[in-house]
């Protein structure tokens, strides 16, 4: 059974998406553990009531970038983690660490990537009037946002939408595609060929 590593930040809904469909048998894999960079998130209950593995990594007790990624290293290790889960966890990892996980590290970001890469997306995506956002799952690189991309969904963009109803619109989508792009690598199922991912049957 291949086995997650999970990274979050903050809500944990992603991370929640991937939990259920697991439950529910969508996902044939096992979260080993689930690490955060903040302490008291909700992410981190979760994991708990779900009676996963959970543990903080609070970036405020590291001083360097190399340190606090050597500590979530040592944990994915220990864990014996097969494949890295960024469910909003807000932080770029270095060139190091991805090379420690080369094409086993997945990430899902609130936008039609290669568009409105970075923390705002919604926000960038309202300023700038498109009609059409959505989400995406890729293959995490050792740029911002910009590794191969596995899987898109596309939700409308409304004239009266906030960032939060486009958020929420936005999520619907992640919590369905997140959880199959996981199992298409269960499966076996992606091919990397240059900056595209095939999916193979
Ligand atoms: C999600 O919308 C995810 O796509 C985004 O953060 C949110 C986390 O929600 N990720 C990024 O912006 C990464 N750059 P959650 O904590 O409820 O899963």
């Amino acid at each position: 059974m291949i086995k997650l590593g999970v990274l979050c930040s903050g809500r944990g809904s992603d991370l929640q998406s991937i939990i259920d469909a697991i439950k529910n048998k969508k996902l044939n894999a096992e979260i080993a553990v689930v690490l955060t960079d903040k302490p008291n998130v909700l992410a981190l209950q979760r994991a708990e009531n779900a009676g996963i593995k959970n543990i903080c990594i609070d970036r405020k007790n590291f001083t360097g970038k190399n340190d606090f990624e050597s500590a979530i290293l040592k944990e994915l290790k220990a864990a014996q983690v097969d494949l890295v889960i960024l469910a909003g966890f807000m932080r770029i990892l270095s060139a190091n660490f991805v090379h420690e996980y080369e094409n086993k590290i997945m990430n899902i970001h609130p936008a039609l990537l290669p568009s409105f890469p970075g923390a705002h997306a919604h926000r960038d995506a309202l300023n700038y009037g498109v009609k059409i956002s959505g989400c995406t799952v890729h293959f995490v690189d050792e740029g911002t946002d910009s590794g191969p991309i596995i899987m898109q969904a596309a939700v409308e963009v409304k004239d009266d939408d906030t960032e939060e109803s486009l958020e929420n619109r936005v999520l619907e989508q992640e919590h369905i595609i997140y959880p199959k792009a996981i199992q298409l690598y269960v499966e076996g199922k992606l091919k990397i060929v240059g900056r595209k991912v095939l999916i193979t049957d």
